[in-house]
């Protein structure tokens, strides 16, 4: 009997990103059913995968959660109910196999029987047919299943992935996300990266409103919005107030830029960092009722006092509370607050999201990612959004840098480390923009699969946009922002 595995956990088991697992399927060396991966198949195309020794799994996982710092180790333990039902809906699945498999016996023993029945009233010819027919069942149900060792540690390794996490499809964006530890349907969006519509994020407005299509889920929180009759018959619940149970199917909304409404918060300074030559990252809390809903890519507007700045939001939107951005010393006022006067638990003003320089999500082709000088924040945004969707089949980040430095070299070579697919080149501006732009394309003569999100000056991403577009970039793969 075949075991059908949903794509996310095949790259989960495997240990490589969502977008090589779709490379395969699409270069057709892994064969799909309704969008799941046959287990046989997967172990066909994985035969050097040792499902019992997956060290090397989860040490590229501890080296991607130290580069992106996004994930608490305290949070992966689902809750002690949610473990329980979990258990329970495997035990399920358990029982309903080992059901079958004595009905199987059942069957076989009657089967017997009856041939049994036959060699007794036939000649010798059909009694040394049905001799020769029962021991070649027997020699086929006493031998090994084929790679049965193989294949019963990757089901056992599967069985605890599932205790551990449910799956989340969402209709019909198609994306899909874990739901781990203690997390709400909501909190593992956004932890993902996938902005889903929402508001309150505790129950009250009825933003986060979703359709249950298929699986189970379990209200983790209360909420006093009051979901109407018709419509909980018709599955709807709260992504803020549940978790999955099970694998789920849910209908929802994921927003683009122009859907996000303005919002202002008041957040609060955690730290400032002084990254050097003139540049501090500035660390911002937003209270726990108002996060910020925002797309990587995007800026805000800061105020302290009567000091005012636009700055691009640095850190990834699946930040929860964390919102980073990147101030360059000079001598407007929001800059010298910060740089004169970096006080702990300032109250910041917020306003925003603004701009459309965000990610095509429905792209899975690689990106190269280019930023000149400080244009590092939305680009980092940017970047760290891509990894926790897993969308770009390979990406590439160049950055030109000169007055301001390579200020957070480290985290772009930890990337690079932690990451197959991910390289990392930094650049000198001094030999200016077209050389610069020049330098870059000439990495890529190729350029029609190719996404390109790119921030700086307006002269370099001319040259650049033209040289792109000669190397046969499509116009649809360019995304400027003129910073
Ligand atoms: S976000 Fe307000 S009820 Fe869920």
């Amino acid at each position: 009997m075949s075991h059908y595995l949903p794509l996310s956990r095949v790259a989960r088991l495997v240990g490589q990103p969502r977008s090589e697992i779709q490379r395969l399927i699409h270069a057709g060396s892994l064969s799909t059913f309704d969008g799941m991966v046959d287990m046989n198949e997967l172990l066909r195309v994985f035969p050097d995968i040792r499902w019992e020794d997956d060290g090397e799994f989860r040490r590229v996982q501890e080296i991607k959660e130290k580069a992106f710092g996004k994930r608490v180790y305290e949070r992966a333990l689902p809750d002690k109910e949610v473990l329980a039902e979990r258990l329970f809906e495997l035990g399920k699945e358990f029982a309903a196999a080992k059901t079958l498999l004595l009905h199987y016996h059942e069957v076989l023993s009657f089967m017997g029987d009856k041939l049994n029945d036959v060699a007794d009233t036939g000649g010798v010819a059909t009694l040394d047919a049905v001799t020769g027919l029962k021991q070649w069942l027997k020699r086929e149900l006493n031998a090994a299943p084929k790679e049965a060792e193989r294949a019963e540690a990757l089901l056992a390794q599967e069985s605890v992935m599932r205790i551990m996490s449910a799956q989340v499809t969402i209709q019909p964006s198609g994306h899909e996300f874990f739901v781990e530890g203690n997390d709400t349907l909501l909190e593992a969006a956004l932890r993902a990266g996938i902005p889903l519509n929402y508001g309150c994020s505790n129950g009250n407005c009825g933003e986060c409103k979703a359709r249950l299509v298929s699986g189970q889920v379990k209200k983790v929180h209360p909420h006093d919005f009051v979901i109407r009759e018709p419509d909980k018959a018709n599955g709807a619940f709260l992504l803020c107030s549940y978790t999955a149970i099970t694998d789920v199917v849910i209908e929802a909304r994921v927003y683009g830029a122009n859907d996000i409404p303005e919002q202002g918060i008041t957040t609060k300074v955690k730290a400032v960092e002084m990254l050097g030559n003139g540049i501090a990252a500035l660390h911002l809390t937003a209270p726990r009722s108002q996060r910020l809903r925002f797309l990587a890519g995007q800026h805000v507007t800061l105020s302290v006092d009567d000091a005012e700045g636009e700055y691009y939001v640095a850190s990834c939107p699946c930040e929860d509370r964390h919102i980073e951005v990147h101030v360059r010393r000079d001598n407007r006022g929001f800059s010298r607050r910060i740089f004169d006067n970096p006080r702990k638990e300032t109250p910041v003003r917020l306003e925003g999201p603004h701009g459309e320089f965000v990610m095509k999500l429905d792209s899975r082709r690689p990106v190269l990612f280019i930023a000149w000088e400080d244009g590092f924040a939305p680009i980092k945004s940017l970047i760290q959004h891509a990894m926790s969707l897993e969308i770009a089949e390979a990406m590439y980040l160049y950055w030109a840098a000169d007055d301001v430095g390579h200020y957070q070299d480290n985290l772009c070579r930890a990337w690079a480390d932690a990451l197959d697919d991910f390289v990392y080149q930094p650049m000198q501006i001094a030999s200016g923009a077209k050389a610069v732009a020049e330098a870059i394309l000439a990495h890529h003569p190729d350029l029609q699969r190719v996404d390109i999100y790119a921030a700086g000056p307006s002269d370099f991403l001319d040259a650049l946009y033209r040289g792109a577009l000669l190397h046969g970039l499509s116009e649809l793969g360019w995304h400027g922002e003129v910073i």
